[in-house]
């Protein structure tokens, strides 16, 4: 269920997995990100380069940060942005979804920016969109979140150079996350000195997935010297059984971040959290919020690594409409 994600003159089309970018791609989006970055407590240089284009977020699946980035990422480049809050039970799969991008590309919109809670739902979109037109996969089930990957491995490299030399632990429901798998994706590409998945063997990915990183079960031992210790949440709403959800307190206990437990990865180690975080159940406050806490960093470089996929897009869309 592959799409091409790149136009005939190899410029970005669209964004539905890292998994078929090359390293090349990766960098340079993520180096055009760089560029938007703002100064520390100023909002990110604006640009007009979108402006005649229209993006509409479709989210099929609740999201607060990362529509409001896309949403503020469009604006800060000059398109007309248009929200739309899709209620998962109000649509019947597969066609009525066609209908509704069909009626918004009659509308003129020139990027969607599409969250599905079923997987393949950007790429079947991908497939039937006008020429111009291109999708942006802002997650897609368990399976890919390619912005924040991306996102992910800026906020490393920044803080920590090039990320083959490091060791990184993602910790937690690794089986249901798309945001671990976009995370491997991208350090698969870029090079990673060690990727440890630490978590209960019941949150494990299956295991012919995650090639190459090394499981552990236990939370000491899995961050030790890490660098980077990344947490993720227990995503209660894609277990398939309501009675596999670990016992809060219990997963507290073997598997939360708290400062006493910090001190097992190396003293300059980053913390990370794609949010929405659960305090005192992956992740305690004093950690959440303390010295090593680059979570709302991870926020502000979201907004930046967007607005670089939408800078890239959008040479699609102007060349496609004979505007180039
Ligand atoms: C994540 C997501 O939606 O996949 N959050 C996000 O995009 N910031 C992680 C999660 O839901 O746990």
């Amino acid at each position: 269920m592959q799409i091409r994600q790149t136009d005939e003159q190899g410029r970005l089309r669209h964004l539905i997995t890292l998994e078929d970018l090359d390293r090349e791609q990766l960098e340079s989006i993520l180096r055009h990100a760089e560029r938007y970055l703002s100064q520390p407590g100023k909002p990110p240089p604006r640009d007009t380069i979108l402006s005649g284009q229209t993006v509409a977020n479709l989210f099929f699946e609740a999201s607060t940060r990362t529509r409001a980035s896309f949403e503020l990422a469009a604006k800060r480049l000059s398109a007309d942005v248009l929200n739309l809050d899709v209620n998962m039970s109000s649509r019947a799969k597969g066609e009525s979804v066609m209908d509704t991008i069909f009626t918004l590309q009659a509308m003129h919109v020139d990027i969607f920016v599409v969250r599905d809670a079923s997987t393949g739902v950007p790429a079947m979109i991908a497939r039937q969109v006008a020429p111009h037109v291109c999708v942006l996969n802002a997650g897609e089930s368990d399976v890919s979140h390619p912005t924040q990957g991306l996102l992910d491995v800026l906020t490393m490299q920044l803080h920590k150079g090039d990320t083959s030399a490091l060791r990184i632990a993602i910790v937690g429901d690794i089986r249901h996350s798309r945001v671990a798998n976009s995370a491997y994706h991208a350090l698969s590409k870029l090079g990673v000195g060690e990727l440890r998945l630490v978590g209960p063997p019941e949150l494990m990915p299956e295991s012919d997935e995650f090639v190459g990183a090394v499981r552990d079960t236990t939370l000491d031992s899995g961050i030790r010297d890490a660098d980077v210790v990344m947490a993720l949440r227990l995503q209660k709403e894609r277990f398939a059984q309501l009675s596999d959800i670990p016992d809060s307190q219990e997963y507290h206990r073997r598997y939360g971040l708290t400062q006493a437990r910090m001190a097992a990865a190396k003293p300059d180690a980053i913390v990370m959290h794609p949010g929405p975080m659960n305090r005192g159940v992956e992740i305690d406050s004093s950690v959440a919020d303390g010295p090593q806490s680059v979570i709302r960093e991870q926020v502000a470089n979201g907004l930046a690594v967007r607005m670089a996929v939408l800078a890239r897009v959008h040479e699609h869309v102007r060349s496609a409409r004979g505007e180039a």
